[in-house]
Order: C-alpha cells, then sequence, then structure tokens
C-alpha cells in the first residue's frame, strides 16, 4: 500500500500518473508546500487526480508554515509555471479535499496498513515532520520510505549545496532523515540522470488524452532543462522515486550512509551531508543506517514512465 505525499508541481504530477498508471494500491495522496503553495498544490493534485479518473483517491493538505513556524515562499513558478502545472488549465475535481490535516492523515494510516505502508515523498518533507511529531510510534509502522530530495555528491539546485525539497523546510528534512525508519533518499545525483527526452514528450502528446495532457503540462518545463542541459529534455526527479519505490528501477549503486542537514544560515543551508566516508578501501566495515541513498540509477526510467502515462 502507498502514500504520496508531494508539491504537486509539473514533475508532481507526472510520478502520480505513473503511480496511478502502475496499478499499485494507493491508500491517499498528502499535499505539502514547495514548487506552490499548499492550497494550490492541492488543488493541482485534485485536478491531476480527477484527469486520471481517480477523484476517489482521498487527498489532504497539510500546513503553509514550515516545522518552526516560518511562513513559506515560494519562487519556483519559472520551472513549474504560475500554477505549478506549467500553465495548463485542467478541469476542475468534483472532489473535495478531506477535513483531516495531511499529518494526521499519514499517522493514522501508518497504523491501519501497519507494515505495509510504503511512504513516497516528493515535495518538503513537514508533513511527514508533524506526523512523526504527532506520533513517533509511526517510525516503527512504516514499511519504507522513499523521498526525492538532497545531492549526495552532485551540486545542488537551488543552492550550489541545497535541493529544492531539503531547502523547503531543512529542520523537517532532518527530523525526516534521523527517525530511523527505513529510508530510500532518491538525490539530485540520481535524478539528473534520468531525462524525459523531446521524443518521450512527442509520444505523450501525439497520444492525446490523459497523456496530451501530461504533455501541455511538461511542455516548459522541456523549456526550463533547454537552459540546464541544451536541449529540451527535462529531469523526472520525483517519477524516478516513484519508480524506485515501486521496483521499477532498481539502483546500480545505493550504499547505506549517515546523513545529516545542514539547518544553519549559511551558505551550505539545506545541504545533505552524507557520510560516504566508508567507500575508501578497508576505512570502516559495513555501515548501520536506516538510510541508503541512491547514487546511481540508470536503468531507464522514461520509457516505463510513457508507458504508465499510457496505461
Ligand atoms: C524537486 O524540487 C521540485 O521542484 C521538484 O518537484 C522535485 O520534487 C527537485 O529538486
Ligand atoms: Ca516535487
Amino acid at each position: 500500500m502507498h502514500l504520496l505525499d508531494c508539491d504537486t508541481g509539473v514533475d508532481d504530477a507526472v510520478a502520480i500518473l505513473h503511480l496511478l498508471g502502475s496499478g499499485a494500491p494507493l491508500a491517499a495522496v498528502t499535499v505539502t508546500f514547495g514548487n506552490v503553495g499548499a492550497a494550490q498544490a492541492a488543488e493541482n493534485t485534485l485536478r491531476v487526480l480527477h484527469l486520471a479518473g481517480r477523484s476517489d483517491v482521498p487527498v489532504a493538505v497539510g500546513g503553509e508554515s514550515t516545522l518552526d513556524g516560518t511562513p513559506t515562499r515560494h519562487s519556483a513558478t519559472l520551472v513549474h509555471g504560475a500554477n505549478g502545472l506549467g500553465g495548463a488549465e485542467l478541469a476542475p475535481s468534483p472532489a473535495a479535499l478531506l477535513d483531516e490535516p495531511a499529518p494526521e492523515l499519514i499517522v493514522r494510516l501508518a497504523h491501519e496498513h501497519a507494515g505495509e505502508l510504503r511512504i513516497v515523498a516528493t515535495g518538503g518533507f513537514t508533513n511527514l515532520a508533524r506526523a512523526l511529531q504527532l506520533d513517533p510510534s509511526i517510525a516503527g509502522l512504516v514499511r519504507e520510505v522513499t523521498l526525492m530530495g538532497g545531492a549526495a555528491l552532485a551540486p545542488g539546485n537551488v543552492t550550489p549545496s541545497a535541493e529544492a525539497n531539503i531547502m523547503a523546510d531543512p529542520l523537517a528534512a532532518a527530523a525526516v532523515l534521523g527517525a530511523g525508519w527505513p529510508v530510500v533518499l532518491v538525490p539530485l545525483d540520481a535524478t539528473m540522470t534520468q531525462l524525459l527526452e523531446e521524443d518521450d514528450w512527442q509520444r505523450l502528446a501525439d497520444a492525446g488524452g490523459v497523456a496530451g495532457a501530461a504533455a501541455e503540462i511538461l511542455d516548459g518545463y522541456l523549456d526550463f532543462y533547454h537552459g540546464v542541459f541544451g536541449r529540451r529534455c527535462a529531469a523526472m526527479h520525483d517519477a524516478l522515486a516513484v519508480a524506485i519505490a515501486l521496483g521499477e528501477v532498481e539502483p546500480e549503486l545505493a550504499p547505506r550512509a549517515h546523513v545529516e542537514v545542514d539547518v544553519s544560515d549559511g551558505p551550505s543551508r539545506a545541504r545533505t551531508i552524507v557520510d560516504l566516508r566508508h567507500r575508501y578501501r578497508g576505512y570502516a566495515p559495513a555501515v548501520d543506517s536506516p538510510v541508503r541513498v541512491v547514487l546511481e540509477a540508470q536503468q531507464p526510467l522514461a520509457p516505463r514512465l510513457v508507458e504508465r502515462i499510457l496505461a
């Protein structure tokens, strides 16, 4: 049983469609801030689920402030468009948000599906951190937590050292990475090599329907990444986390490692400090950490992603 916590967001929208297309059971989608505010991300989530004919999936939203109560700022317009969906105007959903706040829902589902719940988080990690504050015992109930976030050896994407989901709420990221539950961290090291190319995008556009709408959502995102890679293509950060959680992409290199988050206000704020010293031959025996860090996942994601969206 899966639960997706996201900040929908262009690549979050694609990740939702990928997860739905896989047929994996989905208990709920919980929504947080990041690419846009939590309220806008929740509206986007409802619309994407409606697009896919899955308005039955429960959706709950979290707060608009970080773990320490700081109101959030959102500056991802350049990447995700003003509405977070690349300007695509999806039809409104007849479904409403649950009254239950996202952290409470996460706690409830962790108990209802004890030992079975796999959480995939692709936005800031505030909802998960608040759920852990409400009930620390969920760390022993959740089967696995796959987080898209951070940069181990790769550069950051919002500052030289920080990745956007960690920067959204570094204290929350530190709490979630340090909770003791089994974590698979999918950082930029892995996601910046998993690109959706122009011909993949064209297959979606040509198919029309749900896939055509996905192509419309993705259109400006490919233009943004033209500025990064020199051709129209797009890093599928969040869909890679989903595919790894589903076991569809097996990372080639995912060592266990202790991970800390820089929560200072300096230039390395939100940097993920991944202790890989044990990789020097003979430096240390196996690392006793519940966190695995995906350094490489080369198995191509895009063909599977397109297949899932066309499903
Ligand atoms: C992450 O930040 C957001 O912009 C994307 O949706 C993804 O979750 C990549 O750093
Ligand atoms: Ca995201």
